[in-house]
């Protein structure tokens, strides 16, 4: 019993904990469809590898996330099909830039609490201080650049398709973490209908092996 008083007080202590840090988190629904995914690697791999590597995605996967080989093959240059997508960044040039060396995008999605959501709010959440100064409504003192250009936004609309461009980051993002998981689900699909299958036929075995007891 009294263990179990202190699991409720200790859920209770910790609840609104998690409820706040959740709660300045913009939600996003990521997209999943091919278009989305194509135009998040695209913003990805025009901006962020500039100072990001995605050391788990080889040029092949796109070709699996349904990039047509034209545009992997322009993309690659002559890399090998089974390179990953590096930074263009030398660490020590990071180094020297940042202080740090930016971290790896691949498996970002799932690295930090309120996962897309978390990105997402990140990249929108850039904003001009007082005296000019770049900062970072959920990671203040950030040293990243704003990368998609929200704290110069003009107006609302301009707000809008930063937000949509950070919404396909994502999106991709939401991908790279998992890029077999296609696979493993038609996988899964084949796996059930072979249950199916084999069901079927062992009942109509036991079937036929009781009718001859009967
Ligand atoms: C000019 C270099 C540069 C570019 C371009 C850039 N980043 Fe970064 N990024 C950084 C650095 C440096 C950090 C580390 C920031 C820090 O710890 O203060 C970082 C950190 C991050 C983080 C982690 C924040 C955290 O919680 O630790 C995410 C997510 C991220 N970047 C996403 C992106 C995405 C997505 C893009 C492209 C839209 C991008 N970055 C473009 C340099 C860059």
């Amino acid at each position: 019993m009294k263990k179990f008083l202190m699991t409720l007080a200790f859920s209770l202590t910790a609840l609104p904990a998690f409820a706040s840090s959740e709660a300045h988190l913009e939600k996003v629904q990521v997209d999943t469809s091919p278009a989305a995914l194509e135009r998040g690697m695209d913003i990805v791999t025009s901006n962020c590898t500039g100072c990001h590597a995605l050391k788990y995605i080889h040029y092949r996967d796109l070709l699996g996330m349904g990039v047509s080989k034209k545009k992997v093959d322009e993309m690659r240059g002559d890399k090998n099909m089974d390179a990953t997508l590096v930074s263009a960044m030398p660490d020590d040039a990071a180094m020297s830039a940042f202080g740090k060396v930016p971290p790896d995008l691949s498996l970002m999605f799932n690295a930090r609490e309120g996962r897309g959501n978390y990105t997402y709010t990140y990249l929108t959440a850039f904003y001009k201080k007082p005296d000019g100064s770049l900062d970072n409504h959920v990671f203040p003192g950030v040293k990243m650049p704003d990368a998609l250009g929200y704290s110069e936004a003009a107006d609302d609309k301009q707000r809008a398709d930063i937000k949509a461009q950070a919404k396909d980051v994502v999106s991709f993002l939401a991908w790279a973490a998992d890029p077999h998981e296609q696979e493993r689900l038609l996988f899964g699909k084949y796996i059930m209908g072979y249950l199916v299958l084999l069901t079927g036929m062992l009942y109509v075995l036991k079937k036929k092996i009781w009718a001859r007891l009967d």
